[in-house]
């Protein structure tokens, strides 16, 4: 009588979980009159007066006709980018953004909406939302775009009469960035090192440019100057040795991860009703 009792438990509460799942799911394509699609948008920090990409990508559809992408800024009153049916739609287009944007038009059919900026401007920091509609259905995702300068150091030995002087020199930097000196010797030991870092504003008011002055080097060491601001850190280095000067250099963005990743979910809109319409029964 028990596991009777039991079954006819189970079944009924098995019945009760289905109908809910099949109500919520009607409620939700209702709601939004289109199943919800993947978006995810990703970026990093853009650089002044140089070419951006705010990357987007969406679950691929072949029919490109369906197909429309549309980024917006937060605070900005028209469209940064409108591309619908295979073509661009610049009409609602903010004049803060004309002649600057494009999509990658031959890769949207493979789920590519990421947006190419121009000339990016410090005043493009801001949140951006991508949104993209497809026979499948739509999404959106949203990402926050930093902005500043960075740029590669060079590195060189100077001969001065009071011993051998290395410059670390860097064109562009926004926000000013901090500097620092490592020194090995081939034995591996660090050795002292006291630098004069100087910044001077570039003709364009924003930029600067970065000089560091490193004295009284020794032979037979590697020295590696590090400039670092809050979106890229880059490295200029040399190898000294009595007969030779090998240099190298590497940049890097700070943080590509922490970028803000954002992506619409798709399920959750009726898995969180589902609890809901349990209770209500
Ligand atoms: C989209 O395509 C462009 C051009 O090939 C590429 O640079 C970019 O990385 C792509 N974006 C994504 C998110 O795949
Ligand atoms: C750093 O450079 C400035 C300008 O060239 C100079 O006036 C100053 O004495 C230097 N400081 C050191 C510690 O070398
Ligand atoms: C830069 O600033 C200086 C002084 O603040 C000003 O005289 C100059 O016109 C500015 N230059 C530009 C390109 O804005
Ligand atoms: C470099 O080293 C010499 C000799 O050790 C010293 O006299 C001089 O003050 C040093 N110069 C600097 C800029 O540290
Ligand atoms: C640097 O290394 C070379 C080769 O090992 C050696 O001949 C030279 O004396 C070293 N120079 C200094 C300043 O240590
Ligand atoms: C110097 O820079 C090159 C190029 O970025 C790098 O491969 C190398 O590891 C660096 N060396 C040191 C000692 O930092």
């Amino acid at each position: 009588m028990a596991s009777q009792g039991q079954v006819v438990f189970w079944s009924t509460t098995m019945v009760i979980i289905i109908l809910a799942a099949v109500i919520a799911l009607i409620i939700g394509f209702g709601v939004s009159g289109k199943r919800s699609i993947s978006v995810t948008a990703l970026t990093s920090p853009g650089n002044i007066g140089q070419r951006g990409v705010l990357g987007c990508t969406f679950e691929p559809d072949i029919q490109m006709d369906s197909i429309a992408i549309r980024w917006a800024k937060a605070g900005v009153a028209g469209l940064v980018h409108e591309f619908k049916g295979g073509k661009d739609r610049l009409q609602e287009q903010d004049a803060s953004f004309q002649g600057r944007t494009a999509v990658f038009a031959e890769q949207v059919i493979g789920g590519n909406a990421s947006l190419e900026l121009r000339d990016v401007q410090l005043s493009d920091a801001g949140t951006y939302r991508c949104s993209v509609t497809t026979a499948k259905g739509s999404g959106a995702a949203v990402l926050r775009y930093r902005t500043g300068a960075f740029s590669t150091p060079k590195v060189h030995v100077e001969n001065s009469g009071s011993g051998d002087t290395l410059q670390c020199e860097a064109p562009r930097w926004f926000p000013r960035p901090t500097v620092h000196w490592t020194a090995c010797s081939a034995a591996g030991e660090h050795l002292p090192h006291v630098a004069n870092t100087s910044y001077e504003l570039n003709a364009e008011n924003i930029t600067l440019k970065v000089v560091s002055l490193l004295h009284n080097i020794t032979a037979n060491a590697t020295y590696t100057c590090v400039i670092e601001n809050n979106i890229a850190k880059a490295t200029g280095n040399v190898t000294v040795t009595d007969f030779s000067i090998t240099r190298g250099t590497n940049v890097q963005l700070v943080s590509l991860q922490a970028e803000s990743v954002s992506r619409s979910l798709p399920a959750c809109h009726w898995m969180l009703l589902l609890p809901l319409y349990l209770l209500s029964i």
